[in-house]
């Protein structure tokens, strides 16, 4: 049977685990082969390959680390020479560090620009080298660019309100190529960066309409929307899925 990324090939950053690790398994289920990259850990980053090539399609996994520039280059470059081609990149490994302003290092910062923003950017110049016509650009945001219920997320909504900017100007720019640019921007989700049963999920609950959080799966979905023949006509956009949280 035909699907709909029959013949594609996606890169997703930090598709070991957590929201990744869904979208990269969707891809996969919808056809395409995907290439993934993790930080540190591989056992996981295995597991995620196993089970897409259990789906049949092909798969690898390239230890990157997003803070370093020079990583996310070979990691895109690794992703086109061994799948063979690059048509949907999603950027959506992420730093998260939270703090009161003045708590918050230079170190911090940097880690948080380099990953957050730096990384989206180095690794979507890299990929319009590769991407034919029809290819996507997703980026991984954050509900926490559009609201600020609680204090302590200046670095972070900080970096992530940077790639509505980054998707807006590059959707605008690639467009006569035909390849889009989206945001997907999640609200609360249950992965190990954010568990649904950790200390403040009750008063996060109360923040969304729906009354409680996203599993990682209703984040792919959206991915995938956006990456297959029916989200052709979308760029620049912002998808929240978010369960309202941003209303
Ligand atoms: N969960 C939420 O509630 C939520 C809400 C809004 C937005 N988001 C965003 O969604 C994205 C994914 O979050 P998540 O909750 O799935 O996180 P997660 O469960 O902590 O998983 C993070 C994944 O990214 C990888 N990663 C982290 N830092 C990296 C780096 N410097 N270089 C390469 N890979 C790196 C990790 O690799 P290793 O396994 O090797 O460590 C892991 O595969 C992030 O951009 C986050 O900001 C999450």
């Amino acid at each position: 049977m035909n699907k709909a990324l029959d013949g594609k090939v996606a890169l997703v950053t930090g598709g070991g685990r957590g929201i990744g690790a869904a979208v990269a398994l969707r891809l996969a289920e919808d056809g395409a082969d995907v290439a993934l990259t993790f930080q540190q850990n591989q056992e996981r980053a295995d597991d995620m390959v196993d089970q897409i090539k259990a789906a049949g399609r092909r798969a690898i996994a390239i230890q990157a680390d997003s803070a370093d520039p020079a990583a996310v280059v070979e990691a895109v470059d690794r992703a086109f020479d061994g799948l063979g081609r690059l048509d949907i990149l999603v950027n959506n490994a992420g730093s998260f560090l939270l703090g009161p302003i003045e708590h918050l290092s230079r170190e911090q910062l940097e880690e948080t620009i380099a990953v957050n923003v730096r990384a989206p950017f180095v690794a979507s110049q890299t990929a319009v080298r590769h991407m034919p016509a029809g290819g996507r650009i997703i980026n991984i945001g954050s509900n926490m660019a559009e609201r600020a219920v609680f204090p302590g997320f200046s670095l972070y909504a900080m970096s992530k309100t940077a790639l509505i900017g980054l998707t807006k100007a590059l959707g605008r720019e690639l467009g006569p190529r035909k390849i889009t640019v989206n945001l997907v921007n999640p609200g609360p989700t249950d992965t190990e960066l954010n568990p649904a049963d950790g200390p403040n999920a009750d008063t996060i609950n109360g923040f969304t309409a729906l009354g409680h959080y996203a599993a990682p799966a209703d984040v792919a979905a959206a991915v995938v929307f956006l990456a297959g023949p029916d989200g052709r006509y979308i760029t620049g956009a912002t998808v929240n899925v978010d369960g309202g949280f941003t209303i």
